[in-house]
């Protein structure tokens, strides 16, 4: 299962890479936004820097909704540097984008997915990354972790090659489940990843092991 954090923030996306775990990065609007990350070029440059800090895919959103502007802003991404992956949105356009990307070799991740008809045709257009939203739609009291188990199925049935990307993932045990699913990849903060660590069992078992050492030593 690879990891993806959820992120434009640099710090955290240095911490991830330095725990050794870390596989890609998602990146939206949103998220640039809250990091004060406005204007194309500084939008294009932060792309960059995030492509240097790590090693794996850096999904980049295009904000074009019809096909054309969808083409000219994720061949300009697509050339920055080969980690990135063109994010386009679940819609018309978005997925007659996602074919023609695929069809010229160029990463893709379908965004803003809720639905295995949606998940199903982001598939069928080639994507290499599909990305259903389970925490919004925890949000609205709709199980997300069932829309990843039905899309795990329906990607068997006919071997689609494209990856699911368990996003919106908020905590721990997202993760966690979404394991057990079958999901490719998760896509969440340093926090939910942080959490897998967790276990007070390994935090006093480790004390009583330094303990007894110091009283061996
Ligand atoms: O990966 C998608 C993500 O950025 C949305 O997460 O927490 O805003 O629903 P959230």
């Amino acid at each position: 299962m690879k990891f993806f954090i959820d992120t434009a923030n640099l710090e955290q996306i240095k911490e991830a890479q330095d725990l050794g775990v870390l596989d890609g990065v998602t990146t939206n609007p949103s998220l640039m936004a809250k990091e004060g990350i406005t204007g194309q070029d500084n939008i294009i440059n932060h792309y960059k820097t995030i492509c240097d800090l790590v090693d794996g895919d850096v999904s980049a959103e295009v904000i074009s909704t019809d096909f054309e502007g969808m083409v000219r802003e994720g061949e300009a991404l697509a050339a920055l540097n080969p980690q990135i992956v063109v994010k386009l949105p679940m819609i018309k356009d978005g997925v007659k984008a996602c074919k023609y990307f695929s069809s010229k070799g160029i990463k893709t991740n379908v965004t803003l997915v809720f639905s295995v008809g949606q998940a199903l045709l982001a598939a069928k257009a080639g994507a290499t990354y599909v990305s259903p939203f389970l925490g919004r739609l925890d949000d609205i009291s709709t199980d997300g972790l069932n829309l990843i188990s039905e899309i795990r199925t329906v990607y068997d049935n006919f071997n689609f090659e494209t990856q699911i990307l368990a996003a919106s993932v908020r905590n721990t045990m997202h993760i966690v489940n979404c394991a057990k699913l079958g999901s490719d990849v998760m896509t969440g903060p340093l926090s939910a990843i942080e959490g897998l660590l967790k276990h007070p069992l390994t935090d006093s078992g480790l004390a009583k092991f330094l303990e007894d050492y110091k009283k061996g030593n």
